[in-house]
């Protein structure tokens, strides 16, 4: 990292509202720094659409938030850290851009006993293979099976995370793998939708599966870079929370209270055009 104004704010980019779990870790993480989140829905979803339009997407919506004056960028999308990583470093070097890939893929390499790791993601992710690049990187004997469960997103934005019918979703996705006599023994929630539904997809998974969310490690990983740049925050100062939406922020603030875990007005929303 060059020099850095430790006082400018984080920059947090999601295609939508599920990044607000991304938001969330790093708030606990970082409790002094302040954070500018933006969630792209007026173009949502990312996770069924080709690598070039998540790049384009990913690299416009980020221009706003550099020009807001960021020291340091969370792609909190595991679609676009996955197929827009190494556009948006190179589009604003140097600014520090930090992912979701690597952090989740460090933590269900730690978590695996058997190195049998299965990967649930949107269709993007699971199509351009950094997951799985990322685990056989850390862990070349690792067998990684990687699978799009977009309906998962539809039920965490609907706020259906219990009860029979996504309970029903999650065992038709992950059935075949968890009957399999070489089952995998960690679950990793590659996209921003799936920690809401942890409690569920841990039931299902039963009690063999550890569950693996990169929003805890994605955190930490962040408090670790802007440390070690002398670009933390003083830590008595008290943090805060701008949050940035490109359409319909009554939506952003019903679907997203879900996702931050705590109450949200559309008046907490700024509207955006990028
Ligand atoms: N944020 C996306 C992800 O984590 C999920 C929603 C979308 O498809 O845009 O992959």
């Amino acid at each position: 990292m060059t020099t850095i104004d430790a006082d400018a704010p984080i920059g947090v980019f999601d295609s939508g509202v599920g990044g607000l779990t991304v938001l969330r870790a790093l708030e606990a993480e970082l409790p002094f720094e302040q954070f500018v989140y933006l969630g792209d829905t007026a173009r949502l979803p990312y996770g069924t659409k080709s690598a070039t339009t998540v790049e384009r997407y990913a690299v416009q919506a980020a221009r706003l938030l550099v020009e807001r004056g960021i020291k340091a960028l969370v792609v909190a999308c595991n679609t676009a850290s996955a197929v827009a990583l190494d556009a948006l470093r190179t589009a604003y070097r140097p600014l520090p851009v930090f992912g979701v890939v690597d952090p989740g893929a460090e933590a269900a390499c730690a978590a695996s006993a058997t190195g049998r790791i299965a990967v649930i993601a949107t269709e993007s992710t699971v199509r351009g293979g950094a997951y799985q690049r990322a685990i056989l990187a850390r862990r070349p004997a690792a067998r990684v099976l990687a699978r799009p469960c977009p309906l998962l997103v539809t039920l965490a934005e609907e706020g259906w995370v219990q009860g029979e019918v996504p309970e029903r979703v999650i065992a038709a996705y992950l059935g075949d793998w968890l009957h399999d006599h070489i089952a995998p023994d960690c679950l990793l929630l590659g996209c921003t939708h799936f920690p809401i539904l942890g409690e569920l997809l841990g039931h299902v998974a039963g009690p063999g599966m550890r569950l693996v969310d990169s929003a805890v490690t994605t955190a930490s990983a962040v408090r670790i870079a802007l440390a070690a740049a002398g670009a933390m925050r003083d830590a008595a100062r008290v943090g805060s929370r701008y949050l940035l939406a490109s359409d319909g922020r009554e939506r952003f603030a019903r679907v997203g209270r879900h996702f931050l875990g705590e109450p949200l007005v559309p008046g907490d929303v700024e509207l955006v055009d990028l």
